[in-house]
């Protein structure tokens, strides 16, 4: 058995994701925005978010393969899903359980870039800020965390704990 260490608890990610959902209802009041979500880690907070949000909400959601093992990504990314929504013009919002390194992100703003979205915006549950390898941040975060390896509400541990309802770090 894995030695799971709580770090955020399920009522703690609630209040997080209101505050979140506050924060881009304002920004887009009157507006529409389109939320990307990057699968699978972010399929529980995408869903705990857009049903906070008070302005409407288009949901899509792209695949991105990282090639490498363990607990970091390679930097060889890949899009093995892309959205259907037409982006166009649209406010979108990517939504992310983890900025690490920002490599999948800075993937992603290039992508989404080529579709000539109005605006495109970053949220992330977790914001690991000292690994970031690349410029991008998040306009949008739930907690920065400095480093260990997390599991629950969506991030997985080679396909494990992502259902676990709380946010965990894995101790060696
Ligand atoms: P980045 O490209 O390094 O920013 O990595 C982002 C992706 O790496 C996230 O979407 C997660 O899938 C994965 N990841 C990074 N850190 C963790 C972690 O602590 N737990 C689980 N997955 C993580
Ligand atoms: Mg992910």
């Amino acid at each position: 058995m894995d030695k799971l260490e709580p770090v955020f608890s399920p009522r703690e990610l609630e209040k997080t994701v209101e505050r979140i959902a506050g924060e881009i209802s304002r920004d887009f009041a009157g507006q529409d925005v389109v939320l990307v979500g990057v699968l699978n880690g972010a399929f529980i907070f995408l869903a705990d978010l857009a049903r906070q949000l008070t302005v409407n909400s288009f949901i899509d959601f792209v695949r991105v393969a990282s090639y490498g093992k363990g607990m970091e990504s390679s930097g060889e990314l890949k899009l093995t899903k892309d959205v259907e929504t037409d982006l166009e013009g649209k406010n979108v919002i990517i939504v992310e359980d983890i900025l690490d390194t920002g490599l999948t992100i800075e993937f992603l703003l290039k992508h989404f870039a080529a579709k000539k979205p109005l605006s495109v915006s970053v949220c992330a549950m977790i914001d690991k800020t000292k690994r970031r390898k690349t410029a991008v941040c998040a306009q949008y975060t739930g907690h920065a965390v400095e480093d260990g390896f997390l599991v629950g509400y969506g991030l997985d541990w080679a396909e494990k704990y992502r259902c676990l309802p709380g946010i965990y770090c894995v101790k060696p």
